[in-house]
């Protein structure tokens, strides 16, 4: 039975936030992308998050104004994506990847929230993905315990599969592993990333360098909406996985493997599917009952959900 490491929750609370300052903030695309995903560092110097905040756990952040009830607006979740020692070595410069949500206007938003041309802009990752280096922004936490890396690091290996936004609790646990005070890992790491175009292969650079540097980190894209050398779609995260038998004969079936998964909900059933068809679902789920002895590939989400993964399977799903 492998044991997590039990990092400190709510030194903060989200509702007595406190002000730090935005150290950076910067694009995370490769070029133009529908999407916009920002890189923004938070300084932490002097406050009690100092040196709090793991790779796995999320920061809260409060934006200022009212909701449509005219209610202060309350925190949001972000996840950190730098390593326990932070961008400075020393856990004072702490990172997220926010996404900026863009809709098409619904009028059950309300009245008061912000509707250009159009389009309903989420409060929050607006707000954050604007701030600017020097600005001031109210924080908590550190928020989560249940997505974090293992305490005896080397007794394991690392599959953590992503689709978009889901990679960055990936960026730092990765330099935790391989840029930690303690050296880098021998045990093998697999990164499986999925995203619909390349552009938006957020950290494309960071983990191709570590991979080039680290033989043990294998970095597996997987880019939805684009045909692939051989002319074909490469579809989803856990179609690459069906296809790549390094991982799934490999490193899957080895008894100290952790398998991580975080982004959309809709990869869980995907993935769960895989497992069991590669005969690796007792090592990574409990099926419940009226789900035993049935054809996997006609699961559904639903089905998913009541399926509850082991100790070795760790899922952050949104
Ligand atoms: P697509 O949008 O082409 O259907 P992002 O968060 O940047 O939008 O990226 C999410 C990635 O995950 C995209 O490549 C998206 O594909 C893909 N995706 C969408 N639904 C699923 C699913 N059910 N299982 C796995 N991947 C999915």
């Amino acid at each position: 039975e492998p044991t997590f490491l039990k990092p400190q929750t709510n030194l903060v609370s989200p509702f007595e936030p406190i002000e730090v300052t935005i150290a950076s903030n910067t694009s995370c695309m490769r070029g133009k992308s529908a999407s916009f995903v920002q890189h923004i560092e938070f300084d932490l110097t002097g406050t009690a998050l100092e040196g709090t905040f793991k790779p796995g756990q999320s920061i809260g952040v409060t934006p200022p104004g009212v909701d449509a009830l005219g209610r202060p607006e309350g925190a949001r979740l972000y996840s950190i994506s730098s390593p326990s020692f932070g961008e400075d070595g020393a856990g004072k410069i702490v990172t997220t990847t926010c996404k900026r949500l863009i809709d098409q206007f619904d009028p059950q938003y309300g009245e008061g929230q912000v509707a250009v041309s159009g389009l309903h802009l989420g409060v929050c990752s607006n707000y954050l993905g604007s701030l600017k280096s020097g600005d001031k922004v109210l924080v908590s936490g550190p928020s989560g315990k249940k997505f974090c890396l293992p305490e005896a690091v080397e007794q394991h290996n690392y599959v953590f599969v992503a689709t978009g936004t889901g990679i960055a609790p990936y960026r730092g646990m990765v330099k935790e592993l391989l840029y930690g005070p303690q050296g880098p890992t021998k045990r093998q790491i697999h990164v499986v990333m999925g995203v619909p175009y390349t552009s938006d292969l957020l950290y494309d650079e960071f983990f191709r360098e570590a991979a080039s540097v680290h033989p043990n980190l294998h970095y597996h894209t997987v880019v939805s909406r684009e045909y692939g050398t051989d002319g074909a779609l490469q579809g989803y995260v856990h179609d690459y996985l069906r296809r790549t038998p390094a991982i799934g004969d490999g490193v899957l079936g080895q008894e100290e493997t952790l398998l991580y998964m975080c982004g959309l909900k809709g990869m869980q059933v995907g993935v769960y599917q895989y497992l069991a068809v590669h005969g690796l679902e007792d090592a990574y789920l409990r099926i419940p009952k009226p789900l035993i002895g049935t054809d996997p590939s006609a699961w559904t989400a639903l089905d998913a959900r009541r399926i509850r993964p082991k100790s070795r399977c760790l899922v952050e799903v949104y």
